[in-house]
């Protein structure tokens, strides 16, 4: 690789590994990359551009949106539409399939993504990230794409990724083998490759979970935190550190730099609604747990594997609970004592 390798060289290095010839696959990445980068910009400008704020408007989970859901979900749009590598889109903030205006080509990509993760940190100035996942549409599959083609499950992804706007905007990225970390380069408007091979420590001190739900929680995860709480006293003989950012890709992310867990399980008050969790499986789920797994931790729901699971509808929820090996075995065994 050449010395400070571009993610658009990273990838034409994967396709020359696999034989791939199409180069189908580089340039949907690089549009995916640019998208991510004029996100990236919107989100640094912020009021200074006047994209902060409510826009008034709810997406299909009854979540008000944010501006800068809109502006991302748009900018993402318009950038992966024309060029003929997709077949169509989905997305957190879109009811239904994105099928593209007639006049461009189909690709046979499918594309769906969480356009601004965390969106409630804009309004603080805290972290917030893109989450994109990319699958083949099925063999013989004719005509526009339906929402069964989007149904499957995270192990047919192709490629997962994320880009975190904080301090720096970084691009993590898994086609299956392995993940690679991408600074932007803000000089050159480049992300440079600056953590190969990232790996997940098997052991861990720190936990994130929104706390403010414990009285909710089902026994197997009271018991987990309980424990972390306990500390050296406790029967974990050590003092854990809790960290909740509020963003699932930066809480994710320090999982992934650092090791540890994070932690949105089901809880009775999800249950009262009829919610089989918080986050969204195809877009959040699915694409994290695909990172995870590949950086050696392990993304569960406590009972199954999150990649195992197959979707029924495109804003499917489900338990999420992933990051450092060991930390995960023991909650899913928790949840096998308490079966
Ligand atoms: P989004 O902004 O895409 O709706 O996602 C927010 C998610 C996730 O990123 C975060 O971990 C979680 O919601 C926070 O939920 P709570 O407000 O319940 O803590
Ligand atoms: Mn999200
Ligand atoms: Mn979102």
């Amino acid at each position: 690789m050449p010395i400070g390798t571009t993610i658009t060289e990273y990838i034409i290095e994967e396709q020359r590994r696999i034989g791939s010839v199409s180069g189908d696959f580089t340039a949907l990445i690089n549009d995916v990359v640019i998208s991510c980068k004029t996100i990236a910009s919107a989100v640094r400008y912020g009021s200074l551009v006047g994209v902060l704020g409510a826009a008034d408007t709810e997406n299909i989970q009854g979540e008000t949106q944010k501006k800068l859901d809109v502006i991302s979900n748009n900018l993402f749009i318009k950038r992966n539409e024309w060029a003929g590598h997709v077949a169509a889109m989905a997305s957190e903030e879109m009811t239904d399939v994105y099928h593209l205006p007639a006049q461009y080509p189909r690709g046979k990509y499918l594309l769906v993504f969480d356009p601004l993760d965390g969106s409630s940190n804009t309004d603080v100035n805290g972290a917030v990230g893109t989450i994109f996942s990319i699958m083949r549409r099925p063999e013989g599959a004719l005509g526009e794409p339906t929402e069964d083609d989007f149904l499957q499950s995270g192990d047919h992804q192709v490629c997962a990724g994320y880009a975190l706007y904080g301090p720096s905007t970084m691009m993590v990225l898994t086609t299956g083998h392995g993940v690679n970390g991408f600074t932007l380069d803000q000089r050159i408007g480049e992300f440079i490759l600056t953590n190969p091979d990232m790996k997940i420590p098997a052991e861990a001190q720190d936990f994130s979970i929104n706390a403010s739900y414990m009285r909710f929680w089902d026994p197997p995860m009271r018991r987990y935190i309980d424990e972390c709480l306990a500390g050296k006293e406790g029967p974990r003989r050590r003092d854990f550190n809790m960290r909740w950012a509020g963003a699932m890709i930066a809480d994710v992310h320090r999982v992934l730099c650092q090791g540890g867990v994070f932690l949105y399980p089901i809880d009775s008050k999800l249950r009262a609604k009829h919610q089989e969790g918080k986050l969204r499986l195809l877009y959040e789920a699915n694409p994290m747990g695909f990172i995870v797994e590949q950086a050696g931790g392990l993304a569960t729901t406590g009972e199954q594997r999150i990649m195992a699971l197959q979707p029924v509808n495109l804003h499917q929820r489900c338990p999420v609970i992933m990051g450092s090996r060991n930390e995960v075995e023991r909650i899913i065994s928790y949840h096998l004592e308490a079966q």
